[in-house]
């Protein structure tokens, strides 16, 4: 089989990943097809979970928004402007020109997205660090760079130009938090109306939640991210699946986490290729 430069780039990020989970030896001549046995894996669990008797409420019920501020002048102000965008790029002007947070006054760019408009996956991570801030895109710093090697393993690329292939990129909060500090709870509640819009207008058919800021505050829900991470909730009026995960710069931290986020990962794969997504 003749290799493309793609598929071989596709292979190189592949075995990058496998190494940074810590794979360090070959254990035996044919591949395992580990697609096929998690696949297989689902299938029993869901045959166990059928043969259960059914106790309480519909096992999917939406989860109740909890906690959320009640909007204020800047807040309405807010959810006027992101509502009237019919475009995304209404909406990244818009976002771009809203005044309405100090934030804006301590970042050089506002990081707006990164990808392909249209992908079956959009990646929703927390705020933008220094490259972003300089290079005004999502994830381009040590952890973007994480980030595309564990879509790579999945066969996914923010590159690529078929939306079954490509990511489309953003972050929560569009301007960089000075000192990369985690922004606060009124800075993620100031732009949220933005970023649900945005999620509307962008129309992924799965999102994938980087780390806790992102998954709780789309989620509306307290939990933390370690408890969250794995599970798929449904996101927005037309319940769209939505898989928090952690974070690329935890994993830089926490290399031993990377396990968990590859069972992610292979969950949203599983998912593109069709599997029933099993609501929590
Ligand atoms: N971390 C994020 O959450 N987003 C970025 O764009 C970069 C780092």
């Amino acid at each position: 089989m003749s290799l493309t430069p793609e598929h071989r780039d596709a292979l190189v990020a592949a075995l990058s990943w496998q190494i940074e989970l810590g794979v360090d030896e070959a254990i035996g001549d044919a591949p395992i097809d580990r697609y096929a046995e998690h696949a297989k894996a689902r299938a029993e669990a869901e045959a166990a979970r059928k043969a259960l008797p059914q106790v309480g409420g519909r096992r999917d019920a939406p989860k109740a928004k909890t906690g959320a501020p009640q909007p204020d002048a800047a807040q309405q102000d807010a959810n006027d402007r992101a509502a009237a965008c019919q475009t995304l790029d209404e909406l990244r002007d818009a976002v771009a020109g809203w005044e309405g947070s100090s934030l804006r006054r301590g970042a050089r760019n506002c990081v707006f997205s990164d990808g392909l408009p249209g992908s079956r996956v959009m990646i929703v991570g927390e705020a933008p660090g220094r490259e972003e801030d300089i290079q005004g895109k999502p994830f381009v710093g040590r952890s973007g760079q994480l980030l595309d090697r564990m879509m790579a393993a999945i066969g996914l690329d923010r590159r690529a130009q078929n939306p079954a292939e490509a990511v489309y990129i953003t972050n929560i909060l569009p301007w960089r938090p000075m000192e990369n500090r985690t922004p606060s709870a009124s800075e993620v509640a100031a732009f949220l109306p933005f970023i649900e819009r945005h999620v509307a207008l962008a129309k992924p058919e799965f999102l994938l939640l980087m780390g806790g800021v992102s998954a709780k505050s789309l989620l509306g829900v307290e939990t933390g991210i370690l408890r969250l991470r794995g599970n798929w909730r449904r996101w927005g009026p037309d319940g769209l699946p939505a898989m928090p995960t952690l974070h690329p710069a935890y994993l830089l931290r926490s290399p031993a986490a990377k396990r968990q986020v590859w069972r992610d990962l292979l969950s949203l794969k599983a998912a593109m290729e069709g599997e029933t997504v099993e609501f929590t």
